[in-house]
């Protein structure tokens, strides 16, 4: 049976390239889709051919693509492929736009993902002329039933000129149901709180609307989402678990967090997701999740018992995950709340829930500054997401990374980062296997070591205490003590020998 219960829009439904056609060279599309979830999978491909045509006959076709987060290769994969993206926002973790980025044929805008809805609405970044959303199908009365993401939907169907819809069957028609689409915000000076004060109230709607007239074209496809394998835990990542772990249990006992914790944030990456593996076992029972992506790490937990329910804007999980999420729907329909991101990720909520923040990172620097973004400074690897949103806001805001990357020629403990997503102000743990700094409370100076004797690899941490001793004696203030012309030659000495290391 068709997922087009109205009339009206069934006669709308055509061929995925002849919805294309209402995409024009030069056009800002906002699509549907977030870490590889509900993102359209028919009219990008299409589009993509399109543009290859016109370049093949030596026309430029590029646009801007807005989503949500992250899409798929069908997405931005082809996109970037067809040399098609002028201007991408507000994340990716593509590898072909991500090598596009990185060589300065591609513009990118790293958004904090709770800022992209009102930047749109405030016309910072100029006019929507097209949203281009997946949805799980459509009701008798012309409502549209949100896909296995919601992201910025429901901005781009409320802002833009023309909309095109895919109604993919492939998505669980029990997703119906799950989601909370909040239609209560509005620019200052009219903006009112949020009225959410636990994870689990519900303060909107479960379908997005649309004037009828705006849709000019409906696709229906039938087409899996396509999300990307977690690497297994390895020894590294349990270790850093463990500490997690340790760590929540003495916050507990010392009353600083509550028996049963506060809402728990997860990030984005493979270390995040295996933290939450590890919390699975540490036998606590009916804790909540107010966060920006499920991972596999949260179905476990849902599953165990560990979580008794769990808010978020999108699915991010890998094919097996996904499977265990579609056999088991009728039980998670019921625990999982999917939001806009603009709620997801909202900084007053964040902040009055008091949500437990844990996110991924590139590299910290001995003072606690954090890189969540870039490789040398100057090379992009996905985005800030989330991250910025929960880390500035959240009651306790953790970082988590190996000591090492690159088989142990980059230490992720560093003088000084080369690019700053999280200030030492934003802040408050550091984990990697080594160990944790805990850095609440603690001046510059005393922080530094901390985080080296907590954190840093033991190949590294000589090195470390010697450059802050060196700083500390003969920096130009004693504050944040460092020597400027030495507190990149880490990165200098990786960019020319391959390794951080000193040689031998
Ligand atoms: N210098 C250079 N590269 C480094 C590095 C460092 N200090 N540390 C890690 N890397 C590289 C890894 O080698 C790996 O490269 P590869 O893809 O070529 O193998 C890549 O970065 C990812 O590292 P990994 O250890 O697999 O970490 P992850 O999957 O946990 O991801 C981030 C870590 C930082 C990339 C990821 O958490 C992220 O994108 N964060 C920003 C967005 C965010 O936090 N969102 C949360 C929103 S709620």
């Amino acid at each position: 049976m068709s997922r087009i219960a109205n009339a009206a829009l069934r006669r709308k439904v055509m061929s995925a390239e002849a919805a294309a056609e209402h995409i024009r060279p030069g056009d800002n599309v906002g699509m549907s889709g977030f870490t590889g979830a509900g993102y359209p999978k028919a009219v990008p491909q299409a589009l993509a051919e399109r543009m290859t045509r016109a370049r093949e006959r030596g026309d430029s076709f590029r646009i801007g693509v807005w989503t949500g987060a992250s899409t798929a290769p069908e997405l931005d994969g082809a996109l970037a492929e067809a040399d098609g993206i002028e201007l991408r926002l507000p994340y990716q973790s593509d590898p072909v736009s991500r090598r596009k980025i990185n060589d300065g044929t591609m513009e990118y805008i790293d958004v904090h993902l709770s800022h992209v809805a009102q930047m749109t609405w405030e016309g910072f970044l100029g006019r929507l002329d097209v949203a281009l959303v997946e949805i799980a199908g459509i009701t008798e009365n012309g409502d549209l039933i949100p896909s296995a993401s919601v992201g910025n939907n429901k901005t781009w169907l409320d802002l833009a000129d023309r909309v095109i819809l895919e109604v993919n069957e492939w998505q669980p028609e029990k997703l119906f149901g799950m989601h909370d689409i909040y239609y209560g915000t509005a620019l200052p000076p009219n903006r009112k709180p949020v009225p959410i004060v636990a994870p689990d109230d519900r303060i909107g709607t479960t379908t997005f609307s649309c004037p009828p007239e705006k849709i000019v074209a409906v696709v229906e496809t039938n087409a899996p989402d396509r999300n990307s394998p977690f690497k297994a835990p390895d020894e590294a990542a349990r270790a850093i678990a463990r500490h997690y772990i340790d760590f929540l249990d003495h916050e507990e006992r010392s009353g600083r967090i509550p028996h049963g914790l506060l809402p728990l944030q997860s990030g984005v990456g493979n270390i995040a997701n295996a933290v939450l593996a590890g919390l699975s076992e540490s036998g606590r029972t009916g804790l909540t999740a107010y966060t920006e992506v499920l991972q596999d790490g949260m179905l476990d937990l849902l599953e165990s018992g560990t979580l008794r329910m769990a808010s978020a804007t999108a699915f991010s999980l890998s094919p097996e995950g996904l499977e265990r999420f579609r056999n088991g729907i009728d039980f998670f329909s019921k625990r999982i709340i999917i939001r806009p991101q603009e709620i997801s990720n909202h900084p007053e909520v964040i902040r009055r829930l008091g949500c437990i923040a844990t996110n991924g990172m590139i590299e910290a620097d001995i003072y606690g500054n954090i890189n969540s973004t870039h490789v040398m400074g100057s090379a992009i690897q996905n985005g800030i997401g989330g991250s910025g949103d929960f880390a500035r806001n959240a009651f306790i805001s953790v970082f988590v990374t190996p000591s090492t990357a690159k088989n142990g020629d980059l230490s992720c403990i560093v003088p000084m980062v080369t690019h700053v997503d999280h200030t030492e102000h934003d802040v408050h743990v550091i984990i990697t296997e080594q160990g944790l700094a805990d850095l609440r409370g603690l001046a510059p100076r005393r922080r530094s070591r901390a985080i080296i004797d907590g954190c840093a690899h033991p190949d590294y941490r000589a090195m470390l205490h010697d450059y802050a001793d060196r700083a500390e004696a003969g920096a130009w203030g004693r504050h944040t003590p460092h020597l400027l012309g030495e507190a990149f030659s880490w990165h200098e000495r990786f960019m020319e020998t391959g390794s951080m290391r000193l040689p031998s």
